[in-house]
């Protein structure tokens, strides 16, 4: 009998349909992976099983009993642990706190709980000091932290959501080492990842979801890189009309290392846009912001580019992945985050030029159509998709040549995905040069006039329409190592 069964499995987030009618069995003391591209449903998959969301449809059995966990601390009491996506630890706190997060009683007897967090980070193979704080810790550390506060759970179901994205190969391997033991002891592992030798490597069988839906499981013996490859492809792409660009004028160069991206050479033409692609910990997320003069070093043309500023002197601006630490102040109105990049522009001795900055503003909000099309509304008001409109127009109001484009459509509903699309697309026409670095390989496919693919810190390989999915996917995960 299986440990765990899930049937017909369906969540929906507003438009967005996140599973339908999913099934999954668990077996006892088998390491299963999870995979499948971006939002194709795997998190929130799990997410159900760990109590973090209610399904709309759909019921699981624990060890033949009919359950449903209506919060996190329910779903452990039945001994369900998941270690997530978003690191969940609170950085002000030390290790051993953390690792007794929720389970801390009234009084607490700091020495016997520096004892057992001794234990648990030797279980990890961790050498920390239990005191020390979190914040300081690198991401990797933090990860095994988290591994380990779940492994203090004692659970019979260990869900790992891209655990190894941050780690270093020496602690990838020690997680596996970890993962190994934990098996041996009798719990059942779920494993979500992107990268295929891994997969390979540690699990017993493997399902693959896409859009939401279960396309099959496979005991891995019986399957192949190629087979599992196949199974994650086959969303539609909507391709835009690229103009043939080989006569176009260059733009220049970028010249960028930021460990573990190592040094790297892109050159971009007028009118371009360049598509990025790798999982995370690839040095593909590392790019753009260095590229913007964020960490790393980075050179555009043989000048250095060491700030921000510097980066926007030389006509080269950011998009960032996350909008709203990085892009926005939510509470401001449109115009005035619109007017933040290009302050000095608009000031003269020292007062705002209302006219002026009124234009700017509705130039931006037409071009873009923005809706509502209301410049004082406060940006929170706005659905993702808007924001990120905000964003870019803020990006261009500082006249840039070239724009960095981070994740892009990252919480965007399909919708307002499209029309950003038309966006980027329109960008591209009118002479800009444009790197695109998403996770969402179907986005890569639509826009790019070339696709760079990221592996192990570096570019392994360079790709030219007409795109082929598979192969795509097959070099971004791996397969190709493994064929
Ligand atoms: N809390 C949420 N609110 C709105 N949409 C969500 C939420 N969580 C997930 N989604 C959406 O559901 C889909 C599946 O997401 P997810 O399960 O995170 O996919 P995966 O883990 O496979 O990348 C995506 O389109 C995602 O944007
Ligand atoms: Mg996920």
């Amino acid at each position: 009998m299986a440990l765990l069964t899930m049937t017909g499995m369906s969540k929906r987030f507003g438009s967005v349909v996140a599973l339908q009618g999913v099934d999954f069995t668990l077996e006892a003391g088998e390491v299963h992976a999870l995979v499948g591209e971006n939002g194709a449903g795997k998190s929130t998959l799990m997410k159900v099983v760990a109590g973090v969301q209610a399904p709309d449809e759909g019921s699981m059995k624990l060890a033949g009993e009919e359950v449903r966990f209506a919060s996190v601390t329910e779903a452990q009491a039945n001994g369900v642990v998941m270690v997530y996506q978003e690191l969940a630890l609170v950085p002000s706190l030390s290790v051993a706190e953390n690792l007794f997060l929720g389970k801390l009683p009234r009084l607490v007897d700091y020495r016997a709980l520096r004892s057992r967090s001794r234990d648990l980070l030797a279980q990890v193979e961790l050498k920390l000091d239990p005191d020390a704080e979190v914040a300081g810790l690198s991401i990797g550390e933090k990860q095994l932290i988290e591994i380990a506060r779940a492994l203090a759970r004692e659970g019979r179901i260990l869900v790992l959501d891209e655990p190894t994205a941050a780690l270093s190969a020496t602690e990838t391997d020690r997680l596996f080492g970890i993962m190994a033991k934990v098996k041996a002891s009798g719990v059942s592992v779920v494993y979500i990842s992107h990268r295929l030798e891994e997969v390979f490597r540690i699990a017993d069988r493997v399902t693959v979801l896409r859009d939401g839906e279960r396309v099959g499981t496979r005991t891995l013996a019986d399957t192949s890189a190629d087979e599992i490859v196949q199974m994650m492809v086959g969303r539609s792409v909507r391709r835009y009309e690229r103009p043939d660009r080989r006569s176009a004028r260059e733009l220049g160069r970028f010249e960028v290392a930021s460990a573990p991206l190592r040094a790297t050479s892109i050159s971009l033409q007028a009118g371009e846009i360049v598509g990025l692609a790798g999982v995370i910990g690839s040095g593909r997320e590392r790019l753009l912001p260095t590229a913007f003069g964020l960490h790393g070093s980075a050179r555009w043309n043989d000048t250095p580019i060491r700030s921000p500023r510097e980066a926007i002197r030389e006509g080269i601006v950011l998009v960032p992945s996350d909008r709203s630490t990085q892009g926005l102040v939510l509470e401001l109105s449109v115009q005035e985050n619109v007017s933040l990049a290009t302050l000095a522009r608009l000031q003269r001795y020292g007062f705002m030029q209302a006219g002026r900055e009124r234009e700017q503003t509705h130039r931006w909000i037409e071009r873009l159509s923005l809706r509502p099309p209301e410049p004082r509304k406060p940006v929170r008001e706005l659905s993702g998709g808007n924001q990120q409109k905000v964003v870019i127009a803020k990006a261009l109001a500082t006249e840039p040549k070239v724009l960095l484009l981070d994740e892009p459509t990252r919480g965007v509903d399909v919708g307002a995905r499209a029309e950003l699309y038309d966006v980027i697309d329109d960008l591209s026409n009118r002479g800009l040069g444009l790197l695109l670095s998403s996770s969402d390989t179907v986005e890569l496919l639509g826009l790019s006039d070339r696709i760079l693919v990221f592996r192990e810190g570096r570019v392994t390989t360079e790709l030219l329409p007409p795109f082929d999915y598979e192969e795509v996917v097959a070099h971004v995960t791996g397969a190709h190592q493994l064929a």
